[in-house]
């Protein structure tokens, strides 16, 4: 029996199918029917049909269908936890994470949903707008087109997700062809909402119907996660649309010479660059070291590193796992065989096996290389030394990205120097750039994307402003 996929609300099966397979051993994770082009336009027009019926559902509507995914998942997390792994390789431990996360981004979207309610503004401060008031409401831009990656299956599908219902925007949402069977089990819950048909559907097409989804005129909102050209050229393809971008990125942290703990920072640095194979924008990736404590701190991050846990994804010792395929393996061992080229120094990891790569320390590493230049995506973090603090804010914006930083620092003012220096979305004092709650506004600048995502600030990208005059009042 293959996975049905969801149009409008109902699941449809084909007679088309597609296997999901597991990186770690090929096993099959399982199998999807695939949309033909007849489901996509019917999903399309649909969410354009319902678009003002969303708009208006009341707000105990909206927020009552994502408390009641916010309970499924959390009531069914093992399970889906579990598909997690299955599809994308992720080590169950942080699967698991993942699966609270989503719970809480829609019980976030839920709180959020409740609140949304506009702002009344005076106009009488001229003569002219004496006895008038302006209130100021939001409303859906229409219907979303979200597009998601393989690397976090169920919370950035949460976050398209959860906003869209918050506002009463209807969503199509298409996940990653490598990790399909997350999001296509979360449309089972949404369809125990009884949100009204074509409010939501899945559709696991391939890129070329995606391409098409991205000009079609019925989805004026588009809210893409993924690669940078993909990206940029989906915002090429639609000028006209709002496009919201969650890019990559090549996320550093700076640790400061007073910095007290050097093996709390190593322990951050180690797990949160190997954390699902460093698949995630904003895992370590630049470990920037004042002289005056680089020795320790490379010493400690080596040690660290090699004493996580590797293997398979499905046991809860593995702390680091596969990556989604051979090809992308390949690539990280090529990248790091170019910067041990160019002079840095392999402290440890380096080998790949099938799609698995050794979780790699490199230190001394030029700074145009891949491994620094780039966004690795995979498990190898350089550690390099650096003569001042200034030095590494510089290092740090000399990058095309910028997502999100980290800072290990007591020090208030450079904490403070550092946050309005930084040319980045966010950034963490005190910890790795790893660190996310998902209520917080997230998201880059430069090549890292446009937007940002997190229940409130993707409800407030979903809406544009609708002003409606009132005269002849006294207040
Ligand atoms: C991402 O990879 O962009 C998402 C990171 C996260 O949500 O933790």
């Amino acid at each position: 029996m293959s996975t049905p996929f969801w149009v409008a609300g109902k699941p449809v099966t084909r007679a088309e199918t597609a296997v999901v397979r597991h990186s770690y051993d090929d096993s099959e994770a399982g199998t999807h029917a695939v949309p033909a082009d007849a489901d996509v336009e019917e999903a399309v027009a649909a969410a354009h049909a319902v678009r003002a019926e969303a708009a208006a559902l009341p707000a105990h509507v909206r927020a009552g269908a994502l408390d009641h995914v916010s309970r499924a998942l959390t009531e069914r997390a093992e399970e889906f936890a579990a598909l997690i792994t299955a599809e994308s390789a992720k080590p169950i431990k942080w699967a698991r994470a993942e699966v609270g996360r989503a719970a809480s981004t829609f019980r976030w979207a839920a709180e959020e949903a409740r609140r949304f309610a506009g702002e009344l503004q005076r106009l009488d401060t001229d003569p002219g707008g004496t006895g008038r008031f302006a209130l100021v409401r939001r409303v859906p831009r229409g219907p979303v087109l979200g597009i998601t990656p393989f690397n976090f299956p169920l919370n950035l599908v949460a976050h398209k997700v959860a906003p869209a219902i918050a506002v009463g925007a209807p969503i199509v949402l298409k996940p990653a062809p490598a990790t399909p069977l997350t999001a296509l089990a979360l449309g089972e819950v949404l369809a125990e909402t009884g949100l009204p048909a074509g409010s939501w559907s899945v559709l696991p097409v391939g890129n070329d119907a995606a391409a098409r989804l991205v000009t079609d005129p019925r989805l004026p909102v588009v809210s893409f996660t993924g690669s940078v050209p993909v990206g940029w050229g989906i915002r090429d393809a639609a000028p006209r649309k709002h496009v919201t971008l969650e890019l990559g990125g090549n996320a550093a942290v700076i640790v400061a010479p007073d910095w007290p703990d050097l093996d709390f920072a190593a322990e951050r640095i180690a797990t949160f660059a190997m954390y699902q194979a460093g698949q995630s924008c904003i895992s370590v990736q630049r470990v920037y070291a004042h002289a005056d404590v680089f020795g320790e701190l490379s010493e400690r991050v080596v040690a660290k590193v090699r004493a996580l846990g590797t293997g398979d994804p499905r046991s809860p010792r593995t702390d680091v796992g596969p990556l989604i395929n051979t090809a992308a393996a390949r690539r990280v061992e090529s990248w790091i065989d170019e910067a041990v080229a160019a002079g840095a120094r392999r402290d440890t990891g380096g080998g790949r096996h099938g799609a698995t790569v050794a979780p790699t320390v490199l230190t001394h590493v030029p700074e145009d290389v891949s491994v620094q230049a780039d966004e690795v995506f995979g498990p190898v973090v350089s550690v390099n030394r650096v003569a001042s603090v200034d030095e590494a804010l510089r290092l740090v914006n000399a990058s095309r990205f910028g997502l999100q930083a980290g800072v290990f620092t007591r020090d208030l003012p450079t904490a403070f120097h550092a946050s309005a220096t930084l040319d980045v979305g966010g950034v963490v004092v005190g910890d790795v750039p790893s660190f996310r709650a998902d209520q917080m506004p997230y998201g880059g600048v430069k090549d890292s994307g446009v937007g940002r995502e997190g229940p409130a600030a993707a409800m407030t990208d979903l809406t544009e402003e609708r002003v409606t005059v009132l005269t002849g009042l006294t207040l």
